[in-house]
């Protein structure tokens, strides 16, 4: 099938981490997928995408069968609708048995699910990695070319690096496959990027802080970063939420330069981070989160949500992009989260958290200072 603008209008719906698995058996398996399934419903019925991405950490299984039958099921609202899908695998997809963790097997599983864009075994590189594009709406040219990267798992240990990173090879097959595309069309084609893993310059929307700001709206950095706290960077113009430190690899392979060389990358967009939705800009390039909208992981109240990029061919380059979250779509009508988490906003389960833990410090610090006061005034 290929995509095309309508009217000028092309809207992309991301679907980041859903992590979804076979069990549904016990009653609290199956509410987190019924609780997941409401909101793509909500999300297909209130949006109207052209074209949904599952942004990795899609699906667990342990055989094809398996796996086919998970995304089958989770994949249904977009049959529903007529809503066709691209995905990105994440580090976690290929984990769930031993015997079956070969990229291109479970490649070839989702192309057996109906709706699945990537049709053909040769659309693929041997990393992983392909491309679609959307022409435009009146013609036959490419007005937007959609890069779809593979960014494995975990690094090899002389890197120093936990996450893994686009390899060498890949960016080679980037660059190339740019300069094709761009041949084809007589011109540069603008390109969007989907990864699930994001690049290190993602932290360039962020700003250091002091160890306090875990109070407010700080995060501690992990790994290398490990004492070193961040917040959005607003003066920067970094919108949206900062939930957590990025997991981003902390060894740089040069692929965020490759996009500025090669100049078709104006946006990226990322999962795995499940609770950051933050996007800005750095050095001509959008950078963008996508949270989870998932229930079987880590999240934040009923905050999971999709994000929505909507693109117009007669302005290339430019794209609107928001989160449109649970609660919106469906209200608090949820059965997987409750207590709580259901109640509150973004971030203050981990404020909570934060001064719950430095409370006794605090007392303890206070102590002497109380004392000497009682004793002063006896
Ligand atoms: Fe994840
Ligand atoms: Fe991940």
């Amino acid at each position: 099938m290929q995509l095309r603008f309508q009217n000028h209008r092309f809207r992309i719906m991301l679907v980041g981490d859903p992590h979804e698995k076979p069990e549904i058996e016990k009653p609290e398996e199956k509410a987190k997928l019924d609780d997941y399934l409401r909101l793509q419903e909500a999300a297909i019925k209130a949006l109207s995408p052209d074209l949904v991405i599952l942004m990795g950490d899609n699906a667990g299984g342990s055989s094809p069968e398996e796996l086919r039958e998970v995304l089958m099921r989770m994949t249904e609202p977009y049959r529903a609708a007529n809503v066709p899908f691209a995905f990105i695998l994440g580090n976690h997809d290929l984990e769930w048995d031993k015997e079956f963790t070969d990229l291109q097997e479970h490649y070839d599983v989702y192309r057996t699910v109906p709706g699945c864009l990537l049709t053909d075994r040769d659309q693929v590189n041997g990393y992983g990695d392909y491309h679609l594009t959307v022409k435009q709406t009146d013609g036959d040219l490419d007005a937007l070319n959609l890069w779809f990267i593979y960014s494995g798992n975990r690094a090899e240990p002389q890197y120093n690096s936990t996450y893994d990173f686009v390899k060498t090879e890949q960016i080679e097959w980037y660059k190339n496959a740019e300069r094709a595309l761009r041949e084809k069309n007589g011109g540069q084609v603008p390109a969007v990027l989907f990864q699930h893993i994001p690049v290190p310059e993602e932290f360039r929307l962020l700003r250091k802080r002091s160890v306090f700001s875990m109070l407010a709206d700080g995060v501690q950095g992990q790994d290398l970063r490990k004492g070193t706290f961040y917040s959005a960077d607003r003066k920067a113009g970094t919108t949206g939420y900062v939930g957590e430190a990025p997991c981003a690899p902390d060894y740089n392979n040069g692929q965020f330069a490759a996009w500025k060389e090669t100049g078709d990358v104006f946006a990226a967009f990322f999962g795995h981070d499940h609770m950051n939705d933050f996007v800005g800009m750095t050095d001509g390039i959008i950078l963008g989160q996508c949270k989870t909208a998932g229930f079987r992981v880590y999240g934040d109240g009923l905050m999971q949500g999709v994000r929505v990029l909507d693109l117009d061919d007669r302005r290339p380059r430019c794209l609107e992009t928001r989160m449109v979250r649970y609660r919106e779509l469906v209200g608090s009508n949820c059965r997987s989260i409750k207590g709580r988490n259901k109640m509150i906003p973004d971030r203050w389960n981990v404020k909570i958290d934060v001064a719950l833990k430095a409370l006794p410090f605090a007392a303890a610090a206070a102590a002497p200072l109380l004392i000497h006061k009682i004793i002063k005034r006896k």
